[in-house]
């Protein structure tokens, strides 16, 4: 089969040519121009590192937050740059106190690694672990709503609960989860992973106290690029994960919140100075900005099912109100003779990188019990890649 066309905007990334590259939702990708852009804070770092970290620093990163908190509607006091989710999460769950006997609340779809730190402090502290099923297929946000309002108890402390889930790439109903959850006294750790880039969030608004999302996946920022929020008044409970200088560091006119995630040791903050650019670049792309970007991401990643669903000859999963830019479907005869074991590769995987040249993740999941796979759409994407992989996947599944 020859390899489909191309999106023009696609030579604004260096996404290799032979790749149909359908799984932006893993790791993201970044354009050239924010790679050059990185680039350029690695060389200034590099020119004086010292005059970099000392007399610098604390101003590029303020410059960073202060572009983050405008994208997100809060105060760029409450956030502090962190490198990915999976740091947020536990920067959240690790500080925090927790009674024997607390509940926390997490659903079944929740992002693995997230859901290890959870069961890896519930059972430092005793801690119990509540996990609600949301059901795939599902008819709508309310279901997910409902299951979730349903696991929450007078133990319940701390609820995860993700903007956009992972393995099934669903978009939660998390205004409505943040607002019935706080109101009940139950602390919303809001994994929003998939968020800033993907889907609008106004974090004032919101009220939730923990947010965490990552720059390097919808906004295309450089790996690495990721924010924590937390709330005001609950700042006082939250520490970095590494311990620094900013505990004891006299406070001026700064917060211990600001002093002590400002500074967690030497690192390469080049990915997180490069926030400013790559906010107002990805804008400059589309006409009409973030808003469109995620339209058209929205779009494709609807016509990209369709095309999926009428050549494999499946249902869709869920309604389009749950779909963003990433859309999760189960595959024909999937759950059949056992299927792949949970962690072990998908032969089908390699067969679609090593036959066809497409990046697309494939898996078995258990919750429930099947073989998925998960479309991704982004700007340099092309309607065309989602028919070679539709006719990629009726070849190597018969159909
Ligand atoms: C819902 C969710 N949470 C957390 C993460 C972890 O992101 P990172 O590896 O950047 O920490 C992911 C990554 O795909 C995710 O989908």
């Amino acid at each position: 089969m020859d390899l489909p066309s191309r999106s023009p905007l696609a030579k604004f990334w260096s996404l290799d040519s032979q790749c149909v590259f359908l799984n932006h939702g893993s790791f993201g990708a970044t354009p050239l121009a924010i790679r050059k852009e990185q680039r350029k804070w690695q060389d200034l770092l590099e020119e004086e590192p010292v005059r970099f970290y000392e007399d610098l620093a604390m101003e590029f990163m303020e410059n960073s937050r202060n572009a983050l908190a405008k994208m997100l509607e809060c105060d760029a006091e409450d956030l502090a740059l962190i490198e990915n989710a999976t740091t947020g999460v536990n920067t959240i769950l690790r500080s925090l106190v927790f009674n024997e006997g607390d509940e926390i609340l997490v659903p079944d779809h929740a992002y693995q690694a997230c859901r290890n730190t959870v069961d890896f402090v519930a059972e430092r502290w005793g801690a119990k672990v509540i996990t609600v099923n949301i059901p795939f297929p599902i008819e709508g946000p309310q279901v997910a709503l409902e299951a979730i309002m349903a696991g929450v108890s007078d133990r319940t402390v701390l609820a995860l609960i993700d903007t956009v889930t992972s393995p099934t790439g669903l978009l939660m109903p998390f205004e409505e989860l943040v607002r019935q959850l706080e109101s009940k006294g139950v602390a919303v750790m809001l994994d929003a992973a998939h968020g800033i880039g993907m889907v609008p969030l106004s974090l004032d608004q919101l009220g939730a106290s923990y947010t965490t999302s990552n720059c390097h996946k919808w906004m295309c920022a450089p790996k690495g690029s990721a924010f924590l929020h937390v709330r005001k008044d609950l700042q006082h409970l939250i520490h970095p994960l590494t311990v620094s200088h900013g505990m004891s560091f006299p406070l001026g006119d700064t917060t211990r919140f600001r002093h002590e995630f400002d500074w967690t040791g030497t690192r390469d903050i080049s990915a997180a100075c490069s926030i400013p650019a790559t906010i107002e670049y990805m804008a400059n792309m589309v006409d009409g900005g973030w808003p469109a970007i995620m339209k058209h991401n929205h779009n494709l990643a609807m016509e990209g099912r369709r095309i999926l669903c009428q050549r494999l000859g499946i249902e869709v999963p869920c309604p389009e109100e749950m779909i963003t830019c990433i859309a999760t479907l189960s595959l024909p005869h999937s759950g059949e003779e056992g299927g792949i074991p949970l962690h072990e590769p998908d032969p089908l995987h390699k067969v679609l990188q090593d036959k066809y040249g497409i990046q697309v993740p494939v898996w078995s999941w258990e919750s429930p019990k099947g073989r998925y796979i998960r479309i991704s759409a982004q700007l340099y994407n092309h309607i065309d890649e989602y028919h070679y992989l539709a006719d990629a996947l009726a070849a190597e599944l018969n159909l």
